[in-house]
């Protein structure tokens, strides 16, 4: 799958088919938090899988009670080392690169679940001391997220996504410029995509019309000069 495509087309999926997944496929979701940026490249990040049913409705159970969760055959609770990565930074690595480092690496894992043909979601609400406790984690342990992982039995449309001008300045808070011939808000990888398609159609199409044209002049001049 495109990478712009696996992107766009990820949704978090909140039901899940009765079906266990290939490890294979666990490992390669996993083996993709650790090509994440991290800053200074510390990985401070460790993954536990889950795959026990009564664990897996227990961790729903201490993430604010979404039951979903349980059925997804897999769990991946992903937590941080902070203390390996305030050696280097301090407090700002703690209460930043960590973070970002590891919402980077989730990122990574959602959309290679998707390109695996797979559904996750990513679930930040939960009770930290419950999922500490349930999964034997010591005090210095930092619990970032639980990814749900399954084959997805649902197909949620898009939520809502604000167009490009809602975020994206120019230079400066707020800055905004004319809009270009192409229109900022209209351009994405795919109208580029649907717009080059589209061109090569209508130049082949012309080869084409201009072919049986000359075709049909040459046969006329033929005639003409018998
Ligand atoms: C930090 C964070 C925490 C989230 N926590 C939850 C959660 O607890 N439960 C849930 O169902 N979805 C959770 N989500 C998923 C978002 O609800 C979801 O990404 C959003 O609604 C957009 O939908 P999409 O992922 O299909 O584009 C979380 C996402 C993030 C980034």
């Amino acid at each position: 799958m495109d990478i712009a495509d696996c992107i766009r087309t990820r949704r978090s999926i909140r039901k899940y088919k009765k079906k266990d997944i290939p490890w294979d496929n666990v490992v390669e979701i996993m083996q993709s938090a650790k090509y994440a940026p991290f800053a200074g490249n510390v990985m401070n990040l460790k993954l536990v899988v889950v795959k026990n049913e009564g664990k897996r409705k227990a961790i729903a159970e201490a993430c604010s009670q979404q039951y979903w969760m349980q059925d997804a055959p897999i769990h991946i609770v992903v937590v941080s080392e902070p203390e390996k990565i305030e050696r280097y930074y301090g407090t700002r690595g703690v209460r930043l690169y960590s973070i970002q480092g590891i919402a980077a690496a989730i990122e990574n894992m959602l959309l290679t679940a998707h390109s695996l043909g797979l559904g996750a979601c990513w679930v930040g609400a939960f009770d930290e001391e419950e999922i500490r406790r349930l999964c034997n984690f010591p005090e210095h342990i930092d619990v970032h997220a639980v990814v749900t992982i399954g084959y997805a039995d649902e197909a949620p449309e898009m939520p809502p996504k604000y167009r490009i001008e809602h975020y994206m300045f120019f230079e400066k808070w707020w800055g905004r410029i004319e809009p270009t011939k192409t229109g900022i808000g209209m351009w994405s990888p795919y109208v580029k995509r649907g717009v080059t398609q589209t061109g090569e159609m209508i130049k082949k199409a012309v080869g084409k019309v201009k072919g049986k044209f000359k075709k049909k002049e040459g046969k006329k001049y033929n005639a003409e000069h018998k």
